[in-house]
């Protein structure tokens, strides 16, 4: 009698669990394995609302998978099938699941040397570093400024270079909105608009602003061959020991919003860099990721 009661108990509050009810709408022993131990009771319990779906345990495997974006990397899934879920999470941590150029937001430029500028995030019209110095002609083409340790850093990274028959050469640094502006409305009456935005920045949401990017080619050739030259096949893996990321990475173009630029690098100080370019991540998921 007593175990009578007592298993009857246990199948009423096994009949209560979240592992029955979880097998109820239709995940298997594995995937409920792998839930319960990835999501939290909150989470688990929004499940049980819901109908069976075969990515929730495979998302949360995910690497970079963020418990809070659940839903949102869940429907960007729905209308993006062709996107790996791998891709479908740095996008969703990037935050360029959302239309490029549309809910944008003032960049905090109080993370200095880590601020974020790209399609959601904008820099005022007036902002500029107090710090820009200018580029010697040795190492740019003439009229170039940059901030200090970046130029410094450029300097390091020059050097290193030029120590194995590299020579590099900045082709641009430092723009203003003005000038930013003048050369995005150029691009937009040769090429059209969308063209236009797949390589160039609109006034306000271009790094070059900030004094932290620089456009690098071979000397002697021009900008557009730098991605086939022995100084891009050097720089690439070594720019991070400088503190520079390569900030718009092939095959990373639904992220950053820009097609590959072989010759754009990002200063973000040594120790960033390095993280950026072990984990193999964009900036723009960085940020987000351990910035913000
Ligand atoms: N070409 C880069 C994206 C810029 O215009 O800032
Ligand atoms: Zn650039």
């Amino acid at each position: 009698m007593v175990s009578l009661i007592y298993g009857g108990y246990r199948y009423i509050n096994y009949k209560n669990s979240i592992n029955y009810k979880l097998k109820e709408i239709g995940y298997t022993e594995e995937e409920i394995t792998i839930i319960t131990d990835k999501l939290n009771s909150n989470n688990v319990n929004i499940l049980l609302d819901k109908e069976y779906n075969d990515q929730i345990a495979l998302i949360v495997q995910e690497k970079y998978f963020i418990e809070n974006k659940l839903d949102v990397y869940v429907n960007y899934r729905n209308e993006n099938k062709d996107y790996t879920l791998k891709e479908v999470v740095s996008i969703v941590n990037a935050n360029a699941n959302k239309e490029f150029y549309t809910d944008i937001k003032e960049t905090d430029t109080s993370k200095e040397n880590l601020m974020l500028v790209n399609k959601f995030n904008y820099l005022e019209k007036d902002f500029e570093f107090d710090d820009l110095v200018p580029i010697s002609l040795k190492y740019a083409y003439s009229g170039h400024r940059i901030r200090e340790e970046v130029l410094e850093n450029f300097i390091d990274m020059w050097h290193a270079a030029n120590k194995i028959d590299l020579t590099l050469i900045v082709n641009s640094s430092h723009r203003d909105y003005d000038f930013q502006e003048e050369l995005y409305t150029g691009y937009t009456n040769t090429h059209g608009k969308a063209e236009a935005d797949s390589f160039s920045a609109r006034p306000g949401h271009s790094e070059h602003q900030t004094g932290l990017a620089l456009d690098l080619s071979a000397y002697g050739s021009s900008i557009d061959d730098f991605g086939v030259t022995e100084e891009y096949i050097w720089i690439k893996d070594n720019a991070h020991l400088y503190g520079f990321i390569l900030r718009y990475p092939e095959n990373k173009t639904n992220i950053t919003g820009y097609e590959f630029e072989p010759w754009h690098y990002r200063y973000v100080g040594k120790d960033v860099a390095k993280k950026i370019y072990d984990l193999d991540i964009t900036f723009d998921e960085y940020y987000e990721l351990f910035i913000k």
